[in-house]
């Protein structure tokens, strides 16, 4: 099964790498957007090994090092794949130091799309005031990082509640060490205690996809909507890349859409509009009884009308609230019924917006349908926990679509650049970070909003 990672028509990054215009662009003080590395079967975790280090009291140090593909760097020369910090336990602006003098050390080793990780425990799980500023402190330091990084590198911060086992951070460890979070840069995830019990497959679980072992989503029923084309179709290629039971379903008017990804992918074409007062008993009632259950369900599919608020009539807002939201709200409810397929370990995963954080000018209905997800998510973790299910979103910001290709120059110049990265991403790193928060070792993250963003200035 072979995934599209093809790059985008992005006229400025092939001009800002060539002989002529790299060095023009560099003369100018313009940006460089590198071409970042995305996963492929069987290749490394990183580009290169990982320099893993300590400023606190943890000792996750040495259980990443213990997982498959990281490997310890062993000559100080080295250019270096990753920067790891464990700064569990860190409490002192003294420890601060020490992470401070433990990154800046290892930055100008680090090699093209190198990652830098920082693991440390939340804020507002501190022993006092110092060790609380101290832990928020890191959240500062990662994000401005990120915006320092250079050729594709990113910088990501994970927040360990000092209850979660080691195992519990695997999935997330391994996904933003690897090539699979090409796009996902300066941002902050939570992981802890896993829900269920699907998340003791710690490191089995994940390792498939980062190109050691096995396939994550083996055996998995998955469904995927609005999978006929755009972000919904990379996000069916990439589960069924990694071994899952994919269902593809989209409206009738999308049919032949749909049977070409789903005969591509060797999955299933379910035809179903999700806003069809119906649409979760019909869908409940095919996974029941084709497939006796379901372990994922991505809610992709979602529409735009704009306008200004002040021109924006019923039908417009009604029709976003409606796919968008509605549709979500009516479904995962069903889905958390006591008689619903979704099994024990189950993934609920929504495709929110940027646009959803920050707003947007002329997409009030648009915006207020994916702030909606939002709040879904964050109310929807506590409940679904109690069932072994977690609930989480991913927020696009400029992803190469159709959609994003129809816009104007000026527009579409200005979502690419604005990001730390400075170019726009793909289907395939929205479909990457789902499926990594749809692991089975993902139990231990809910209730999130990971953004994929190049670290995106629009609601930052
Ligand atoms: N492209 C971006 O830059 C971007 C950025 C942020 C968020 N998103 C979100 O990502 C998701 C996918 O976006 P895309 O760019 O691939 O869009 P797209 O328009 O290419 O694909 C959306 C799919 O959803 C389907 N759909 C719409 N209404 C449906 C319904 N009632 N029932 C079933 N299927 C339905 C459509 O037929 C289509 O195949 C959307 O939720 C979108 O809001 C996209």
């Amino acid at each position: 099964m072979t995934v599209t990672t093809k790059s985008s028509s992005d006229w400025y990054r092939a001009l800002a790498n060539n002989r002529i215009g790299g060095p023009l662009s560099q003369q100018l003080g313009l940006p460089r957007p590198a071409e970042l590395r995305r996963y492929r079967p069987g290749q490394p975790l990183t580009d290169g090994p990982a320099l893993v280090g300590n400023a606190g009291t943890g000792s996750l140090a040495d259980h990443v090092l213990s997982l498959p593909g990281v490997e310890q760097v062993s000559d100080a020369t080295d250019r270096l794949g990753a920067l790891v910090l464990d700064a569990t336990g860190l409490g002192t602006l003294e420890e601060l130091s020490v992470a401070r003098d433990f990154l800046s050390s290892g930055l100008r080793r680090l090699g093209p799309s190198a990652r830098v990780l920082v693991l440390a425990n939340p804020p507002d799980q501190a022993d006092g005031v110092t060790a609380a500023a101290a832990r928020q402190a890191l959240d500062g330091l990662v994000r401005s990082l990120a915006k320092e990084l250079r050729d594709g590198a990113t910088a990501n911060l994970v927040y360990v509640a000092p209850d979660a086992a080691p195992a519990d951070t695997d999935s997330t460890v391994l996904f933003l060490l690897s090539a699979r979070s090409a796009y996902v840069d300066g941002q902050v995830v939570r992981v802890g205690p896993s829900v269920g019990t699907a998340g003791s497959a710690g490191v089995a679980g994940t390792a498939g996809a980062a190109g050691v072992t096995g396939s994550p989503h083996t055996g998995r029923v998955v469904v995927v909507t609005g999978a006929a084309r755009g972000i919904g179709a990379a996000i069916a290629e990439v589960f069924a890349r990694d071994g899952a039971i994919v269902v593809c379903l989209d409206v009738p008017a999308q049919g032949d859409a749909l049977a070409a990804t789903s005969n591509r992918i060797g999955g299933l074409a379910l035809q179903l509009d999700i806003t069809a007062p119906d649409a979760p008993a019909r869908l409940l009632e095919y996974l029941a009884g084709r497939h006796g259950g379901v372990d994922v369900v991505v809610h992709n599919a979602g529409i735009t009308r704009d306008k200004l608020l002040v021109n924006m009539d019923a039908e417009r807002w009604d029709s976003v609230l409606a796919v968008n939201l509605r549709a979500q709200l009516d479904l995962n409810a069903a889905l958390l019924e006591p008689s619903s397929p979704l099994r024990s370990g189950g993934r609920l995963v929504s495709v929110s917006s940027t646009s959803g954080i920050a707003g947007n000018r002329g997409q009030t209905n648009y915006a207020a349908s994916k702030a909606g997800i939002i709040g879904m998510v964050r109310a929807l973790a506590p409940v679904a926990a109690g069932q072994g299910v977690t609930v989480n979103a991913v927020a696009p910001g400029f992803i190469e679509t159709e959609m994003t290709a129809a816009m104007p120059f000026g527009t579409r110049e200005a979502g690419r650049r604005i990001n730390s990265l400075h170019q726009g991403g793909l289907p395939v790193d929205v479909a990457e970070t789902i499926a990594w928060l749809a692991e089975p070792g993902s139990g231990g993250v809910t209730g999130q909003v990971v953004r994929v963003c190049g670290q995106s200035m629009v609601g930052a």
